[in-house]
């Protein structure tokens, strides 16, 4: 573990999957991709199905046909988005698609919208770690009983494709623990307010300009983000029901100058870290999660990392110690594993 100092602060219907994979043409055939939400993170990923068309053709074997976009907003202008691919009928959409890109954000619709794509016979690629957090288990069975995937690792830690590592890399070896910066934003914040001087609120302002934060920016502040996804990383790792209530959580909106003069005054640096470990035996597995300000040397690993990027260290009995490094936000960088998951999906398609 660490040596730190914690910082103290105050469908409807039945699946109609073999239906609809009838009306599907065979190999060579487009698979059609709908996109819900043209925000920081779909825009991103629809430009980046147009440009590189040809290249996802060519891997796949067939064409990726993006069929239209789902936003609530229709005359807000779109950078790189075609008006013309626009509904703000998202239920129609999803019944005109193979792989439903579920990139909107928040409980409902997109809930009911998934179910709806999973039921119809249609592969989910989404990447709401609170969704997945709060109601991923249920998605999942769903997803099994229709036959269909359920790709989510643009959900933790954007770009870093961490969720596989945890899940498919390390299946074979007995995970003890896991612990990084899985939020940018805060990552962020906490990093322009330690090293520039910057005052909390104007960070925070910054943060939202370069798209990292949350709809909801509380969920960032208060750690509710980097629950989600410490409570995604726990269940792949252990394979237990980890939920939300599971997590011992406090977020940084309570730090003061006085927590960050004391950290600097050791020489240190104030973090916001994840972690997640394992008491009781590989086989029947006891996990433990939290998420905290911590106040960390300048040297640990942890403390590397700058502006919105991600880290986590993994334990493993027979690989190690692993560290993963990257970018934890942003738009284009978390479209890179919506992508991966859209190719990954458009496979089964
Ligand atoms: P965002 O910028 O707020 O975009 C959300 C998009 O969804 C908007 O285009 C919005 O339409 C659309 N939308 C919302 N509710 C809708 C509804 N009821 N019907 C139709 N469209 C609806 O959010 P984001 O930052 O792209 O994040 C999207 C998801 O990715 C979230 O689950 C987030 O947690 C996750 N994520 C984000 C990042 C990141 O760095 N931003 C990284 C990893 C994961 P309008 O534009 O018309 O309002
Ligand atoms: N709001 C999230 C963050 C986006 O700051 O990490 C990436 O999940």
């Amino acid at each position: 573990m660490t040596k730190a100092t914690e910082v103290s602060t105050q469908a409807e219907g039945t699946s109609t999957q073999s239906a609809d994979r009838s009306t599907q043409a065979g190999a060579g055939a487009p698979v059609r991709v709908a996109v819900l939400g043209a925000g920081t993170v779909g825009a991103a990923v629809v430009r980046r199905l147009q440009e590189r068309s040809d290249l996802y053709a060519a891997r796949l074997g067939r064409p990726l046909e993006l069929v239209g976009v789902a936003v609530r907003d229709l005359e807000r202008e779109r950078d790189g988005v075609d008006r013309s691919l626009l509904t703000d009928d998202a239920e129609s959409l999803v019944d005109r698609a193979d792989v439903v890109v579920e990139v909107m954000g928040g409980i409902e619709p997109a809930r009911s919208l998934i179910e709806r794509a999973m039921r119809r016979g249609a592969q989910v690629v989404t990447a709401n770690k609170q969704l997945l957090a709060q109601q991923g288990l249920e998605l999942e069975a769903l997803a099994e009983e229709c036959g269909v995937a359920l790709e989510g690792e643009a959900a933790v830690m954007a770009a870093i494709p961490v969720m596989a590592v945890v899940r498919d890399s390390l299946a074979g070896d007995v995970i003890s623990s896991i612990s990084g910066i899985v939020n940018g934003s805060t990552n962020f914040i906490l990093d322009l307010v330690a090293r520039e001087g910057v005052g909390f609120e104007e960070a925070v302002r910054r943060a939202g300009e370069l798209g990292y934060l949350e709809a909801d920016p509380t969920e960032d502040l208060e750690g509710l983000d980097a629950a989600a996804k410490i409570v995604l990383l726990a269940r792949a790792a252990w394979g237990q029901p980890v939920t939300l209530d599971d997590v011992r959580r406090r977020g940084i909106s309570g730090l003061t100058d006085s927590d960050f003069h004391d950290a600097s005054g050791m020489g240190g640096v104030i973090k916001l870290v994840a972690s997640a470990w394992r008491s009781g035996s590989p086989e029947r597995p006891r996990v433990e999660v939290a998420v905290r300000p911590v106040a960390l040397p300048r040297e640990d690993p942890l403390a590397q990392a700058r502006g919105g990027a991600n880290v986590v260290i993994i334990e493993a009995e027979s690989a190690g110690t692993l560290r993963l490094h990257g970018a934890g936000a942003g738009g284009d960088e978390t479209a890179s594993a919506v992508l991966g998951d859209i190719v990954r999906a458009a496979r089964r398609a």
